[in-house]
């Protein structure tokens, strides 16, 4: 069992540069769209982390071919072999439903597992259903998983009834093959799905209102190949900026889009953090005055569930009580027992967190639960007194690209450990 350890870093400053990598949330969309057409899509900026390698072999086995240099993705599905997604894929990685809506519009039929339980909360795909069911796909729901089909999806007016990221995802890539207009309302606007949105536009989708929350896709009978550059993470660059402002560190993060992380970004400046915003990078200067705030999680531009977990570390060091209250997910405090064993005073009452703060954190064995619990329990390791080993090891490799690499060139005493 692969353990993350970093040793007794009380005190420990972070200085130097790190590059961002490009965002998983906009490579796994991005890939699945290349289910859309027979001709090669390229994707630059591309993130080596777990669940693209998870996708790229769910697309695999689904036809495609591909070849993954450094960074740079060639993926071409000149003939689609299976239309299935089974529950071993989909377990694995939610994400995978997003084959259901470029599968349905291509081959015209899709089997996919129902992804059932996750540790952050109870995360239903029926919006995802509805919205392919209006667009004329029959779909049950058997053993366990979606059985869809249509001879060729139709244009459709469909409201989502909650903003749903993956959901508006799936239904523009099924909507860019459809026969006739589609007209998506209350849409997610997270930049992960204009990311999406522009690369269908290269491919030859006709879609409009990019970023806004109503989107009309015309259908096409045919998309080609295309080049596309993966945005940068901006959870991982909120990761960072979180360290940065913890650890009193002088970092300088690159190869970023400041105007994804406004939200954070104000954040960290009323928690005391020192900016300094270029084109394409931030500078992070933290004190030794951290302060108190409340934070409430919502859809972008509101600040997202993803940095949830980080900031919760940021407030256990600020003077005074925080609020942190999670909108989108129902279970998404599992690290909140973690870091009251590493020292903090947080109570959860309901979708509220209420950290007291300031305690220090000394050191202890902790589990992660899942991707952005386990990036909160390493952003506490710095700070702990002492040795902090975390176990669940695989959740943080899901999304972040070397994360210990990283931290250990800014000074971060933090190695990766089997036993
Ligand atoms: N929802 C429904 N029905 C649906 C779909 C969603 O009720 O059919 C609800 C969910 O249960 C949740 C809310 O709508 O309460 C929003 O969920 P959403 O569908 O937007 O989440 P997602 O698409 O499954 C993506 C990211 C998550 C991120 C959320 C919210 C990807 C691959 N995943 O998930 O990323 O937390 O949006 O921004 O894009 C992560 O990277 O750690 C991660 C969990």
């Amino acid at each position: 069992m692969e353990k993350i350890r970093i040793s007794n870093t009380q005190g420990l400053k972070l200085e130097g540069t790190v590059r961002i990598s490009g965002a998983k949330n906009a490579v796994l969309p991005a890939i699945a769209a290349s289910l859309l057409t027979r001709a090669e899509v390229r994707l630059d900026n591309v993130p080596l982390v777990k669940d693209v390698y998870t996708i790229l072999a769910l697309m695999k086995g689904l036809g495609a071919d591909y070849d993954l240099q450094g960074n740079s993705l060639s993926i071409a599905m000149k003939k689609v072999l299976s239309d299935e997604a089974s529950y071993e894929q989909v377990r694995a990685m939610r994400a995978s439903i997003l084959v259901l809506g470029p599968l349905l519009a291509r081959y015209g039929k899709a089997t996919v597992a129902l992804p059932g339980g996750c540790a952050i909360g109870s995360r239903p795909i029926d919006l995802h259903i509805h919205g392919l069911q209006k667009m004329g796909a029959a779909i049950s729901l058997e053993h366990g998983y979606i059985h869809a089909e249509v001879s060729r999806l139709h244009g459709a007016e469909v409201e989502f009834e909650k903003k749903t990221v993956t959901g508006t995802e799936n239904l523009v890539m099924a909507a860019a093959l459809a026969e006739g207009e589609t007209v998506l309302r209350n849409c997610a606007c997270e930049p992960e799905v204009s990311s999406l949105c522009e690369l269908l536009v290269k491919m030859g989708a006709r879609i409009e209102g990019l970023g806004q929350d109503t989107i009309r896709i015309q259908g096409v009978k045919e998309l080609g190949g295309a080049s596309h550059k993966i945005i940068p993470d901006r959870i991982e660059a909120g990761t960072f900026l979180v360290a940065g402002a913890l650890c009193r560190g002088d970092l300088l993060l690159t190869d970023i889009e400041p105007g994804h992380l406004e939200t954070v970004l104000e954040k960290l400046r009323i928690a005391g953090a020192g900016l300094d915003l270029g084109p394409d990078r931030v500078r992070v200067t933290g004190g030794a005055d951290i302060r108190s705030q409340d934070i409430t999680t919502s859809s972008y531009p509101g600040f997202p569930t993803d940095m949830q977990a980080q900031f919760m570390v940021l407030m256990t060091q600020a003077q005074g009580t925080s609020i942190i209250t999670e909108t989108i997910f129902d279970r998404r405090f599992s690290h909140v027992n973690e870091l009251m064993r590493l020292g903090a005073s947080i109570e959860v009452s309901g979708d509220k967190a209420i950290v007291h703060g300031k305690t220090p954190l000394s050191g202890a064995e902790v589990m992660a639960t899942d991707l952005r619990a386990s990036a909160s329990l390493i952003l506490a390791g710095l700070i702990a007194g002492g040795q902090t080993l975390i176990n669940g090891v695989e959740h943080i490799d899901r999304g972040y690209e070397n994360i210990e690499a990283k931290l250990r060139r800014l000074g971060a005493n933090i190695e990766r450990i089997t036993g």
